[in-house]
């Protein structure tokens, strides 16, 4: 067992200035650099400066956060962590593993943490039997986002299957519209795959491959098609697609030029910052072939280590203000995605919102609720980013399909 700090509530003395005014501060390091991201995490920086917590921001643009993640370690390795810091899945695991991570447990059995927020999150908050980490949301990241008048102008009707979301995009692309739009970013690629794994093989497949790591599903003739439906895609995107941020390729949709974006729901962050609403100006539906299942991934705070009592107070007060109910909602209804905790009234949230809601519920009752592999729920950071590198090489041409399922078994295997 690793040696965790535990916080304690209400001993620290707080830190109080000259002036009498409370000289709390969080230093919070995260990639919510966004528009629609932006605003969200102003909701919490606001909510927290309303609880006398100062904010010191530490922003590292890069969606998915392998960017950030780059930054922490240095910063970590420097002695220098910052107080708070965003993290997805399998990496709040490897930092709790190093005994880095600050134990919630107190704070955690006072609001009854364990009642309320699902297991599948809790297997990621919590190492060794200890609470790690605050979750903030949970996003799903198998949706289709479509601009509603381009489908009107075009006569497309939401497509149920794959075919027919192959002919959607074929009529936009003669039509001279951008049918897919995309940003070439290996984790934006990745984002796409996890889809394409689920839609071909379905939850079995998608559990083989993507979490047991087996080798024969992952050099299966269904990897091969799942290849085979990326470089689909790939013939839909534009030619100005290399490199591009994800909010960039929503609001390609956002204003018209493309049709559709397949992403996670942070994305109705963009549309819902730009003034547009669910199911009226924009929608959304499941990637075809994915419906009844959910990938999803969970925005969750993790505490460092420091010793200093009044920021050990300071993390406290954030983990107790990101999980209570009300935040949970004014700060979901802004990023896009469901809450953490079960227990939240949906009727605030809009279409898409209180759809995620359901889906999220009824695959985890049924059993078809899996941890994004794109975005580190699904297996460590080692393989994952061995499997960027197979995913993005292909889409970019490097690989034919059959050979970037081979560099798959390969890859995944030198990366254990
Ligand atoms: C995800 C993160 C989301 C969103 C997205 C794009 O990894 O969980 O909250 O920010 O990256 O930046």
């Amino acid at each position: 067992m690793t040696m965790m700090k535990k916080l304690h509530l209400g001993v620290a003395a707080l830190a109080v200035s000259a002036t009498g005014a409370i000289a709390q501060e969080v230093e919070v390091l995260h990639w919510w650099t966004s528009g629609g991201e932006a605003a969200a995490l102003n909701v919490l920086r606001e909510d927290l400066s309303g609880g006398g917590i100062g904010w010191t921001d530490m922003p590292v643009a890069g969606g998915g956060g392998s960017d950030a993640m780059t930054v922490l370690r240095a910063r970590v390795t420097a002695g220098d962590p910052p107080t708070a810091v965003q993290m997805l899945g399998f990496a709040i695991q490897d930092w709790a593993a190093e005994g880095a991570l600050a134990n919630l447990d107190e704070l955690a059995a006072e609001q009854g943490w364990d009642e309320v927020v699902p297991e599948a999150l809790q297997a990621f908050s919590t190492y060794d039997g200890h609470w790690v980490a605050a979750p903030v949301n949970v996003h799903s990241t198998n949706w289709v986002w479509a601009n509603t008048a381009l489908m009107e102008e075009l006569g497309i009707e939401q497509p149920t299957t794959w075919d027919e979301f192959v002919a959607a995009m074929q009529t936009a692309q003669d039509a001279g519209y951008t049918a897919l739009a995309h940003g070439g970013q290996a984790w934006q690629d990745a984002t796409i795959f996890d889809s394409m794994v689920m839609g071909v093989g379905g939850p079995e497949f998608y559990q083989a491959a993507m979490v047991d790591l087996d080798p024969e599903a992952l050099g299966s003739e269904q990897m091969v098609e799942a290849f085979d439906r990326m470089a689909t895609l790939r013939g839909f995107v534009d030619d100005n697609f290399s490199g591009r941020d994800w909010n960039l390729a929503s609001a390609m949709v956002i204003n018209g030029e493309a049709l559709f974006q397949i992403m996670g729901d942070w994305a109705k962050g963009e549309f819902v910052n730009a003034g547009l609403t669910a199911g009226e100006e924009f929608q959304c539906f499941r990637v075809p072939g994915t419906e009844g299942t959910v990938t999803f991934n969970s925005d969750q705070f993790a505490m460092f280590n420091v010793d200093d009592e009044s920021d050990q107070e300071s993390q406290l007060a954030m983990a107790s203000a990101v999980m209570s109910p009300e935040f949970q909602i004014a700060f979901n209804l802004v990023k896009g995605s469901a809450p953490a905790r079960t227990d939240i009234d949906p009727s605030s949230f809009d279409a898409c919102g209180q759809a995620a809601i359901a889906d999220l519920a009824a695959a985890g009752e049924s059993g078809n609720l899996f941890g994004s592999m794109a975005h580190g729920h699904a297996n460590p950071p080692s393989i994952q980013n061995a499997m960027y590198d197979v995913i993005t090489a292909h889409f970019n041409g490097e690989f034919d399909s059959a050979t970037a399922a081979e560099e798959m078994v390969t890859a995944v295997e030198l990366a254990q």
